[in-house]
């Protein structure tokens, strides 16, 4: 989603531009930069329709890729001390060099580059005549407010424009009535800024900023102002406050994709390492008593997940195994929880689910959980995200850099991070801790069934035969059910076919009726227990000509294809056969010709509700 980068010093305009590639993997459809200086092609640029130049302060934009801004600034060849750059994900108006960040003011001394939503921008709009408005964003209506209440200082013009503004808001500001400095304001959505001893820095995130001196991660209602070497942060009523310097904390490497042509298939191929990585990390005792200690798991009546998408997914997981060992569990979607009518019960442990740790829908569905007063834990991939400010406790998995928009490393931690934290509360319930030490031992073993390479080539198989499809099905019962919706997504969002899971017994009751002999249908039978009833749900179809193709364990030959899957302990059997339906997407994805690393319309860490 949205990233934005900011530089004072020298060469801003490429390092601003690197810093924007770094933000790359947040995805987005249209890009921009703006800077003060005059030195630039003028001829070139004077005919151009992707640079609009105000005095000293000008503008290029371009849609689509950062290659194509990265054209128009080679020809341009601009020189300046001091940019803004921004990468958009559309929300209101579409990709389009207009639309495009960054926003001039009408009278060219104010630019802006936002990030979150303008609730009520129509409102704020109407103070101005609508022929000023160049673009359909929520977000122009900053920088035209900043020119219109602007009290002669910079600062405090934006502190008194953020407080007309409802919604969220990271925004990074350039003026030329105070030409030696970035303003920056957060309010919902994230933003840090930093410096080194001859150049300032705004960034959206920790990992990709690039500064050795100082880094700070703004909280909601504070203001910065970035200079050479200097960083100031403000609280709401521009006192001075202090922030922990983070410049020395653990950064993420972002990683690269050696010989793999796409990313998604190089972190499938890591989830061994994935999973043990994150298992490591807290496979004693002693290690997950600093997360969650004794007497808080004793106390502990109820769980409540909540996540998104993939995160979510792996929340449903999480809610059967710790339903499993007796304790009562629910699992949310987080944007439906934030307005879902809340009945907060006493000794809740809530755990939020999320690899990147910036969803903002997850970290609003937390907020409530903290104002209802129940401990919070999160469950993340990225250490210092803004997730990990929010919640009591921090737990994480450590899958490494994902880059691929569809995420498959960080489910598949996360699923093992949950039957690593229900099995340390059954051991603390029972006081056992050799049953933990047990469950250790056997998740990393579980680890090392995968074996890509040898799946890689029916996985192929299934891709060749399904990519033409219109629509396609997914059925499971139980844990089998829970692997179809994660399945489903990862299909849908990178090949674009549409997919949907069900519960095997439930396609009798409607859907069944969109099934002919067109139609595959995926069956996972992955548990004993409802393998029978899966099968009748399989008969069903085939008696409509629908092609079945099957994940199982269990000997069986009844189907249009059959996977055959390793065989671990029942209850490990989703982490083994979700890695088959990450690599069918992948190659079904690849077959048609998509990116399944930068699926269209999506954005890796989704930093708007
Ligand atoms: O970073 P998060 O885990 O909070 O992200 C949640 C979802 O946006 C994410 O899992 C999304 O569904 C992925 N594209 C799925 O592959």
């Amino acid at each position: 989603m949205c990233g934005i980068y900011g530089y004072i010093g020298r060469n801003s305009i490429n390092e601003v531009m690197g810093g924007l590639k770094r933000l790359e993997y947040r995805g987005y459809d249209s890009a921009g930069i703006a800077f003060i200086g005059d030195n630039l092609d003028c001829e070139y640029a004077d005919n151009n329709e992707h640079i609009k130049r105000f005095k000293n302060l000008t503008v290029i934009k371009s849609e689509g890729q950062m290659s194509c801004l990265e054209e128009v600034i080679n020809k341009c060849l601009p020189i300046g001390d001091i940019a803004i750059g921004h990468t958009r994900w559309a929300t209101h108006g579409k990709p389009s060099v207009a639309n495009a960040h960054p926003h001039i003011s009408k009278n060219g001394k104010w630019v802006i580059v936002h990030n979150g939503i303008i609730e009520n921008f129509e409102e704020l709009k109407k103070q101005f005549s609508p022929k000023r408005f160049v673009s359909d964003t929520d977000s122009e209506v900053v920088a035209h407010l900043l020119e219109k209440y602007y009290d002669g200082s910079a600062l405090s013009t934006l502190n008194k424009v953020c407080r007309m503004i409802k919604g969220s808001f990271a925004l990074a500001v350039l003026t030329t009535y105070e030409k030696d400095k970035i303003l920056v304001a957060k309010y919902g959505s994230p933003v840090v800024v930093g410096c080194d001893e001859e150049a300032g820095v705004v960034c959206s995130d920790l990992n990709s900023i690039k500064v050795g001196k100082c880094a700070f991660i703004l909280e909601d209602n504070q203001f910065a102002v970035v200079e050479k070497g200097n960083v100031s942060v403000y609280d709401e009523n521009l006192k001075p406050k202090k922030l922990k310097n983070m410049a020395d904390c653990h950064r993420e490497e972002r990683g690269n994709l050696g010989n793999y042509s796409h990313f998604m298939l190089k972190e499938i191929d890591e989830i061994p390492r994935a999973i043990t990585r994150t298992i490591e990390q807290y496979n004693s005792y002693e290690k997950m008593r600093t997360v969650l200690p004794l007497n808080v798991v004793r106390k502990i009546k109820k769980i409540l997940i909540i996540g998104c998408g993939t995160a979510y997914h792996a929340g449903l997981i999480g809610k059967r195994l710790f339903e499993e060992i007796g304790i009562k569990s629910e699992v949310e979607i987080a944007s439906e929880f934030r307005y879902n009518t809340f009945i907060p019960e006493k000794n809740t442990l809530a755990i939020f689910v999320s690899q990147s740790g910036e969803t903002a829908d997850t970290i609003k569905a937390l907020s409530k959980c903290k104002e209802n007063n129940l401990l919070t834990l999160a469950m993340t991939n990225v250490k210092n995200s803004s997730i990990c400010f929010v919640a009591d406790r921090v737990i994480y998995t450590s899958a490494g850099a994902e880059i691929g928009v569809a995420s498959t490393k960080a489910y598949n931690s996360q699923v093992a991070l949950f039957y690593l934290i229900s099995s340390y509360f059954k051991s603390v319930l029972d006081d056992n801790a050799k049953d933990f030490d047990r469950e250790v031992v056997k998740l990393l073993d579980v680890a090392k069934v995968i074996s890509h390479n040898k799946i890689k080539p029916i996985c192929q198989k299934v891709a060749d035969e399904i990519y033409q499809s219109k629509s396609i099905y997914m059925i499971g019962r139980g844990l089998d059910y829970d692997l179809a919706r994660e399945a489903s997504l990862k299909l849908k969002e990178i090949s674009y076919i549409h997919c949907e899971a069900y519960p095997a017994g439930e396609l009798k009751h409607g859907t069944i009726s969109l099934i002919d002999d067109k139609t595959f249908v995926f069956s996972f039978i992955t548990q004993k227990m409802v393998k029978d009833k899966t099968q009748s749900s399989e008969k069903e179809i085939s008696a409509r000509g629908g092609k079945i193709i099957k994940l199982t364990q269990f000997e069986e030959n009844n189907a249009f294809m059959q996977l055959s899957l390793p065989e671990v302990e029942e209850k490990y059997m989703p982490l083994i056969a979700v890695v088959y339906m990450q690599l069918i997407s992948y190659y079904t994805s690849v077959r048609l010709g998509n990116n399944p690393d930068k699926p269209r319309s999506l954005a890796k860490s989704v930093t708007v509700e």
